[in-house]
């Protein structure tokens, strides 16, 4: 079993689309280990997205994703990291496959509805960030 990070972003909550991606998660076959909707700090999203900190859509995106709630999910299955990049398809949605939740969902590049860990070191930063070993099942 593998676990990886997931994040339905400001867009896809603020247009109440949680619910037919979560649906998809379980369709999949992922467990939803952990759950919880909050609402990021800008200082919560600059540490989450660190790596980019040089990137010039840097500031953009921390304040997308600090300008309302997020839910963020741990997600459990044999294979999740790579599956659940698969079911988001590609960063940009003109180029995601047909049937993924950014082709079907994403706004833009930017605010494409979902996040997930890249990598087993990836998730093993990003699960902590947002939750305790208590709040996982
Ligand atoms: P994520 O980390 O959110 O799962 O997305 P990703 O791996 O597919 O893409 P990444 O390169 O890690 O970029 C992180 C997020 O930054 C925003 N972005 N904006 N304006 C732009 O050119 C641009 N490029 C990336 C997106 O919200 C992307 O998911
Ligand atoms: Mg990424």
């Amino acid at each position: 079993m593998e676990r990886t990070f997931a994040i339905i972003k400001p867009d896809a909550v603020e247009r109440k689309l949680a619910g037919q991606i979560l649906a998809r998660i379980e369709e999949k076959g992922f467990t939803i280990a952990g759950m919880k909707k909050i609402q990021l700090t800008r200082k919560q999203a600059e540490g989450f997205y660190y790596v980019h900190k040089e990137r010039p859509f840097f500031n953009d995106l921390c304040a997308f994703m600090s300008r309302s709630p997020v839910i963020v999910l741990c997600l459990e299955k044999e294979n999740a990291i790579a599956d659940w990049r698969t079911l988001m398809g590609a960063t940009n949605p003109a180029n995601a496959e047909p049937g993924t939740i950014r082709k079907d969902f994403a706004v833009n590049i930017e605010e494409n509805s979902s996040h997930g860990s890249d990598a087993p070191e990836t998730a093993a930063f990003e699960i902590p960030y947002f939750f305790s070993a208590l709040e996982l099942v």
